[in-house]
C-alpha cells in the first residue's frame, strides 16, 4: 500500500478537520502518500484532489468546518458518473480510501466497495443518526451550541415577568433525527421535547407546561428536532392549546460551526489513526466508530443496512427532566 485517498462528504461536521489531521498523520506515519480528494464525491467525478502532508494539517485540530471542502452530488450516483469516479481512482491509483461522513457518504463508500475499491469509513456528522457507532464526529460540538443556546434564551426567560407565562420554542438540526434535541434536553432547562422518533402529543407539552404554570413557573422552554416539522407550525399548534404568543428560535447553521469540542477532537483523532490502521492491516469495506468507549468497527454493509437504535431509556429520562 502506498497512496491512500481521504474525503470528507454531506453536511460537514466540527471535527472533520481534526480526523483529517489524524488520517495525514497516521498516513504519513506508515510511509504512505495522502491524498485530499476536495468536495467530497465531486473531487472523484472531477479529479479535483491535493497532497496532503504533515504541514498542511499541523494546526487545523482546532478548526471548524473541512479544509479539502465537503460536497453532495447526485451526479455520483449516476451510472455514468460512477463509472467516471472509478477510472479516476484508477488514475490516481489509491490502494485505499477514508470517507468521512454520514449515512449518505457510507452508501456512497459501500458503492465504491462493491466495484472493487478499498475503503474505510469515519462517521462524521452531527445528525448522530449513524448505526456502529454511539458517537459520530461532530455531534458533541452541535450539542454544546444547543446547550448554550438553551442557557442563553433562559437568561432572558427567567428575567422578564409579562402578564402571560413566557414560553420559547428551538428548532434544531438532525435531518430525520431526535439525537441533538433529545441530548440536549438532557442537558438543559428544558420543559419539552419533540423528535421525529415518536408520534407529537400537543396537548401532553401543552398541559405539561400549564401544570409548571400552576405550581408558580412563569416561563417554558420546548426543543424541537427539524424533524417534527417546522418551528412555525409547531408553535401555531401549541399556541391555541395555551393561548398566548410563542417566541420561536431556529437555530440553523450555527450548529455546524466553529471550534470542535475536546471530545469531539479526540473522537477524530481515535476514529482517523483507527481507519489508517484498518487500510494498512488489509481491511476493507469497514466503519469505524466508537461503543461503550472504545473504538469499534463494524461492516459498513450493517452500517448501511440498519436504522441506528432509539435510545428509549434517555426519552423516558427526558421526560422525568421536562416534568
Ligand atoms: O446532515 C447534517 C445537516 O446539518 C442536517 O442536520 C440538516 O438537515 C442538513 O444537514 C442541512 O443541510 P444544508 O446545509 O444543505 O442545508
Amino acid at each position: 500500500m502506498q497512496r491512500i485517498g481521504v474525503l470528507t462528504s454531506g453536511g460537514d461536521a466540527p471535527g472533520m478537520n481534526a480526523t483529517l489531521r489524524a488520517v495525514v498523520k497516521a498516513g504519513t506515519y506508515h510511509n504512505l502518500e495522502v491524498l485530499g480528494i476536495e468536495a467530497g464525491y465531486i473531487g472523484l467525478l472531477e479529479k479535483r484532489y491535493r497532497k496532503l502532508e504533515i504541514l498542511d494539517v499541523e494546526e487545523i485540530v482546532s478548526y471548524g468546518g473541512t479544509i479539502i471542502k465537503t460536497g453532495r452530488t447526485k451526479e455520483f450516483q449516476s451510472e455514468t458518473g460512477f463509472k467516471k469516479a472509478l477510472a479516476n481512482i484508477k488514475n490516481l491509483e489509491l490502494d485505499g480510501l477514508v470517507v468521512i461522513g454520514g449515512n449518505g457518504s457510507m452508501k456512497g463508500a459501500q458503492k465504491l466497495v462493491d466495484a472493487g475499491v478499498k475503503v474505510i469509513g469515519v462517521p462524521g456528522t452531527i445528525d448522530n443518526d449513524i448505526t456502529g457507532t454511539d458517537y459520530a464526529i461532530g455531534f458533541d460540538t452541535a450539542c454544546n451550541i444547543v446547550t448554550e443556546t438553551v442557557d442563553r434564551i433562559l437568561d432572558t426567560a427567567t428575567s422578564l415577568v409579562g402578564d402571560t407565562p413566557r414560553v420559547f420554542v428551538i428548532e434544531v438540526m438532525g435531518r430525520h433525527s431526535g439525537e441533538i434535541a433529545m441530548n440536549s434536553t438532557l442537558a438543559g432547562s428544558v420543559d419539552g421535547l419533540l423528535i421525529p422518533e415518536l408520534e407529537i402529543d400537543y396537548d401532553e407539552v401543552a398541559d405539561n407546561l400549564k401544570r409548571k404554570f400552576e405550581i408558580g413557573k412563569n416561563y417554558g422552554i420546548i426543543l424541537m428536532a427539524e424533524g417534527v416539522g417546522k418551528v412555525d407550525d409547531i408553535s401555531r399548534e401549541l399556541e391555541m392549546r395555551l393561548g398566548y404568543k410563542i417566541r420561536e428560535t431556529l437555530l440553523g447553521h450555527q450548529q455546524r460551526g466553529g471550534r470542535p469540542t475536546f471530545f469531539d477532537r479526540v473522537l477524530a483523532s481515535k476514529l482517523g489513526a483507527e481507519a489508517v490502521n484498518q487500510l494498512v492491516k488489509g481491511e476493507n469495506a469497514k466503519m469505524v466508530g466508537i461503543k461503550n468507549n472504545k473504538v469499534e468497527v463494524t461492516d459498513l454493509k450493517v452500517v448501511n443496512n440498519s436504522d441506528k437504535e432509539f435510545n428509549d431509556k434517555d426519552y423516558k429520562l427526558n421526560r422525568i427532566l421536562c416534568y
